[in-house]
């Protein structure tokens, strides 16, 4: 069900999930003080309850509402990549809603670049807990029209067109002077090392890791297989019938359907999943990936394909 910006206000005003753009995927948004609108996103979503959710707020001015240490690193970076698709872990209010934050210690806080839902977060006055609007372990969704197909017609979807982003944010975990990626997006390592100056911390003894970083996750239904050059990919095709091929740039496999990503990273990331999409629409049997380079710029796209390929049991 489409609803515009007064009436996704008001559902989100009545404890009501709403589905929202960001700049990186779609949310399924819910107000962060209202622990039953809360609960009825982990059940549409079909979500464990151990597996937090990321409260988009509408500016860095309500991070103290939420977390109650906003360290010197974790403010460089709000500055340096607010609004946008950075995502800091702090440690929480003890008031925070521990459904919310699935009784982790900390709470995790965005401010998303995008004007519908800034103007959303500003006009209602709420803070939005939102998670990807997608089933479990599907896809995400970077229109209004992959959160429909996942979540079913009931669900009230403000679309705000297609995401430009296209991958979910980074998630840095700070505490006090120590600093860890939990989840990798388009913002690099190197790039937020750039701004804290000074390395990540990878024990996992500081930091928490992520409760919801299973290696199965952003799934399509097709079946994938990973492939690190285009030889190996036509050799693979030749031997198994009703395939499909994905490949990085220019060019097509011989007698195998091929669809193809941009060579430019950024540009891959925001077609990505309505890629992934549209091969699913296809029911083939696999789908054959060309794995892109090994260089900074692809690592977050690189992440989501092995995540993506990553055996269902
Ligand atoms: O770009 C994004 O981050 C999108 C848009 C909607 O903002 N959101 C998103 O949410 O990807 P979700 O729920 O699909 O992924 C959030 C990840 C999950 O793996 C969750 O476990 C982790 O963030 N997370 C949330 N709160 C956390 C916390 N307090 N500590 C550690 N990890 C946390
Ligand atoms: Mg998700």
């Amino acid at each position: 069900m489409r609803v515009n910006l007064e009436q996704a206000i008001a559902k989100l005003k009545l404890g009501e999930a709403v589905a929202i753009p960001t700049e990186t995927v779609y949310g399924l948004a819910a107000d962060a003080n209202n622990d039953q609108a809360i609960s009825k996103v982990y059940a549409i979503k079909k979500r464990s309850a151990n597996n937090p959710l990321i409260v988009h707020i509408a500016s860095s001015a309500q991070v103290a509402n939420w977390a109650s240490d906003f360290s010197t690193i974790a403010q460089k970076l709000a500055k340096a990549f607010w609004p946008g698709p950075l995502t800091l872990v702090l440690p929480a209010q003890a008031h925070v809603s521990n459904i919310l934050r699935a009784n982790q210690p900390t709470v995790a806080l965005r401010v998303p670049n995008h004007p519908t839902t800034l103007n959303i977060l500003q006009q209602s006055g709420l803070a939005l807990a939102a998670p990807s609007a997608n089933a479990h372990t599907q896809l995400s969704p970077t229109t209004a029209a992959h959160v429909t197909a996942s979540l079913g017609a009931h669900v009230p979807v403000l679309d705000g067109g297609a995401c430009k982003i296209g991958i979910e944010s980074t998630i840095v975990a700070v505490e006090g002077n120590h600093w860890r990626i939990l989840r990798l997006g388009m913002i690099s390592e190197a790039a937020i090392e750039a701004v804290v100056k000074q390395p990540a911390n990878k024990s996992d003894r500081v930091l928490p890791v992520t409760p919801g970083q299973q290696p199965l996750h952003y799934s399509p239904n097709t079946p994938m297989q990973l492939f690190s050059s285009r030889k190996a990919m036509q050799a693979f095709a030749a031997q198994q019938a009703d395939c499909i091929a994905l490949v990085i740039g220019q060019g097509r496999l011989t007698n195998v359907d091929t669809l193809c990503l941009s060579d430019n990273a950024e540009l891959a990331a925001e077609r990505l999943y309505d890629t992934l999409h549209q091969i699913d629409a296809l029911q083939k049997k696999v789908l054959l990936v060309e794995m892109p380079p090994n260089t900074v710029a692809w690592a977050a796209i690189q992440d989501r394909l092995a995540r993506a390929a990553h055996k269902k049991t």
